[in-house]
């Protein structure tokens, strides 16, 4: 229940903690329809190596043994679909997105793609899952977090629906540390990537938002604090190209 007059950050704007949600949802589905290739394009390709480094760290079986993964804030199914041609026989993922625009290109791709019945997609809030207990090997989380306005909730939802031994793996932009990188990300940030959004998906202050919202994620050591006051063990983070990027993961022991 959230308390009167609490407020969060929608970028670098003061909202209240309620009206966070209805903001970040008119964002994605303003962009669903582009969302894979402005991903491209403001990454110049690199979400993909990413995603394939958190694939990596997620190293799904590749037989016939079970393995059910959760793709929380999973969008258009990215995440989802490289698991699944890294797996085996045994895999299927469940991608949840609270953004029904965002669902409908995914469940357009997985079908192109073959993955349909391996991959399904169910509409629902990171802070509220409509699972059991215990129920997922593994959670990931890509690109999500940061949207969502109680991020406590959401790890303590994420520990809840993992077995005992499950994976929990959370890639986020972080903090560029590199000097003379920072000042050129930067740049490209604010002067590029919302003239490009506004060029390719009509919506320049949608991608304003998304990189404010990098700027007011908690810094690495701090989220992993975070991600060990809900439960989780052994965790860790790595960052990647300069800090653009980190993996988080933590264990449910
Ligand atoms: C930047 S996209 C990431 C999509 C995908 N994971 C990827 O990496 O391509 C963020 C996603 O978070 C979703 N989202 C935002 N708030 C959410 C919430 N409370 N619960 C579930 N999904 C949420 C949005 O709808 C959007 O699809």
């Amino acid at each position: 229940m959230d308390r009167p007059g609490e407020t969060t950050h929608f970028g670098f704007r003061d909202v209240p903690l309620g009206d966070k949600q209805t903001l970040v949802n008119d964002v994605f589905h303003s962009v669903a329809q582009r969302y894979d290739l402005m991903n491209d394009l403001m990454s110049v390709g690199l979400h993909r190596a990413w995603k394939n480094l958190m694939i990596n760290a997620l190293n799904p079986p590749r037989g016939e043994i079970p393995f059910a993964l959760l793709d929380v804030a999973g969008g258009t199914g990215d995440v989802a679909f490289r698991a699944a041609e890294a797996a085996g026989g045994g895999f299927r993922a469940t991608v949840c997105d609270i953004n029904s625009d965002m669902l409908g290109v995914g469940r357009e791709r997985a079908a192109t793609r073959h993955l349909g019945d391996r991959v399904a997609f169910v509409e629902g809030n990171a802070e509220a899952l409509a699972f059991p207990d215990r129920s997922f090997d593994a959670y990931t989380i890509a690109f999500g977090i940061r949207n969502v306005p109680r991020i406590d909730l959401a790890l303590t939802e994420a520990f809840r629906v993992l077995k005992p031994g499950g994976r929990f793996l959370c890639l986020e932009f972080s903090t560029v540390d590199v000097p003379g990188l920072d000042r050129i990300y930067d740049l490209f940030s604010f002067r590029v990537i919302p003239p490009l959004g506004g060029a390719v998906t009509g919506d320049a202050e949608s991608y304003r938002y998304l990189v404010e919202s990098i700027r007011k994620f908690p810094k690495p050591s701090a989220f992993a604090e975070m991600i060990r006051g809900a439960g989780f063990s052994r965790v860790n983070w790595q960052s990647f190209s300069g800090g653009i990027v980190a993996l988080h993961s933590g264990w449910r022991l």
